[in-house]
């Protein structure tokens, strides 16, 4: 996909996703719909969603879309953890080449991780997006997948 192809989906699901998140009661509800709006705007998104922190260090599954995720990622291991450590937005370009990653399904192939923080400055979950395609994600997925983590941060309740 051409990166003005790119900004032009982004730019065409942004309104929706501001206007849903701006009216929503939760963030959870908030990530439910951003992953939904985001895995069917993008054909090659093969997987779109959130894992949460559900206590220290741990992550547990989301609202997703796509194949059977798994449940619980502790902070140290795979891409996820990394970006919760971090507090940092991972891009992988190759998961076969990246040591902690941890494979849900074999054919993703990259793959971009953004933290969500709560007011202050705290990890609460990461939004997590995987590809088919080697190389899918870049700095433009980052720009628009870290407004809607910071949309998502905003929402007052958090379940
Ligand atoms: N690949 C992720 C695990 C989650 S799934 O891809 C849905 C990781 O390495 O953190």
């Amino acid at each position: 996909m051409t990166n003005d192809r790119k900004i032009e989906i982004y730019e065409s699901i942004m309104p929706e996703i501001r206007s849903a998140l701006s009216a929503c009661p939760d963030k959870v509800a908030g990530m439910a719909t951003a992953a939904c709006i985001l895995h069917h705007a993008f054909p090659l998104f093969f997987w779109t969603g959130f894992y949460r922190v559900i206590a220290p260090k741990k992550l547990a599954i989301g609202p997703y879309q796509g194949t059977l995720g798994c449940l619980m990622i502790p902070f140290d291991k795979g891409v996820c953890g990394f970006s919760a450590t971090t507090k940092e937005t991972v891009i992988v370009d190759d998961v076969h080449k990246f040591e902690v990653h941890i494979t849900c399904d074999s054919r993703s192939c990259s793959e971009i991780v953004v933290p969500v923080f709560d007011s202050k400055g705290e990890v609460i979950g990461v939004l997590d997006i995987d590809s088919v395609e080697y190389s899918a994600f870049d700095t433009t997925d980052a720009k628009y997948l870290e407004q809607i983590c910071q949309l998502i941060s905003n929402i007052e309740r958090d379940n």
